[in-house]
């Protein structure tokens, strides 16, 4: 596996790859990865085949982060990252500095206005400016053909998928499913945080989602009656705190005010001062 850590030289090998007719598989990352990230590596490996090219990157986008939010204490472990990219058949492991993706005087933003406005994007306002933004240019550094995203962020792939369209990024989008502890706790980087007291109650999400199933299994409910019934069920955890609970419809987003089997369910709730997210289709 090579480290390649310019954009130049990430660059140059692409367009090599393209002069040789190699098919290309991309996996974006923040690091300090878990199965959820390697499962997205064998995904990508799935789609581009055994002689195709996978590359993972590694980059902690300072753009995506509020100013309140977890940017310096986002955790990091590039030896350990670097070995599990190497043991699960990456071929190349980008990993750029902070001053080769947003050198002195970078003035240009990528910016989708509508999928991004709610949910995460009301919570974390410029969030999505700065995930279309590098993602538009790791798309333009690795030149992939496919390029893999989780549907643990479900939002962000919607946004991603509607910025691959509009700006016409020559490329396959797919989206591969949430990988999750046998308890159901969504595998997350941040999930390091949890203390060993607060890391039950993390299950607070998961036990939302399966409440919420039931609740439609049989017949339609006003998602107002939901919300309510699932915001008191949270109290359960007292130190879970709801963020935002929403229905919405898979492919728009638009919010739901009845509730049924198909409709998509997201949740982010704070568990101490952790943030976690998670999201399914009921
Ligand atoms: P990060 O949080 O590191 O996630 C990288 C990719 O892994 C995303 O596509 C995310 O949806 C996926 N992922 C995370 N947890 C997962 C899980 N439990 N199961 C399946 N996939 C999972 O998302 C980002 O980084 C950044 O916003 C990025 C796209 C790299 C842009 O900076």
């Amino acid at each position: 596996m090579q480290l390649v850590t310019t954009v130049a030289a990430m660059q140059r090998l692409a367009l090599r790859w393209r002069t040789q007719n190699l098919r290309v598989g991309f996996v974006p990352t923040m690091g300090y990865l878990h199965d959820g990230h390697l499962s997205l590596v064998r995904r990508a490996r799935q789609a581009v085949g055994a002689k195709g090219r996978i590359v993972v990157s590694i980059y902690v986008n300072p753009s995506q982060f509020g100013p309140k939010e977890d940017l310096s204490r986002y955790p990091r472990d590039f030896a350990r990252d670097r070995k599990l990219c190497r043991e699960a058949g990456v071929d190349v492991l980008f990993a750029p500095a902070d001053g080769e993706m947003y050198p002195p005087g970078f003035s240009t933003w990528v910016n989708e206005e509508v999928l991004s406005l709610d949910l995460e994007g009301r919570s974390r306002p410029g969030h999505f400016r700065g995930v279309t933004t590098v993602v538009a240019k790791l798309f333009n550094i690795v030149l992939p053909h496919v390029a893999v995203f989780g549907a643990k962020d479900f939002q962000q792939a919607a946004v991603v998928r509607r910025m691959v369209r509009d700006l016409n990024f020559p490329l396959k989008l797919i989206v591969a499913p949430t990988r999750r502890e046998t308890d159901g706790l969504a595998l997350s980087s941040r999930n390091k945080y949890l203390t060993p007291a607060q890391r039950p109650q993390a299950l607070a999400l998961r036990h939302a989602i399966d409440t919420a199933r039931r609740a439609v299994a049989a017949r339609a409910v006003p998602a107002a009656r939901l919300i309510a019934q699932l915001t008191k069920q949270m109290t359960q955890h007292p130190d879970a705190r709801v963020d935002y609970l929403a229905f919405f419809d898979p492919e728009t987003l638009a919010s739901a005010t009845t509730v049924s089997r198909g409709t998509h369910m997201a949740l982010a709730v704070f568990v101490g001062k952790t943030r976690l997210i998670d999201n399914a289709r009921l």
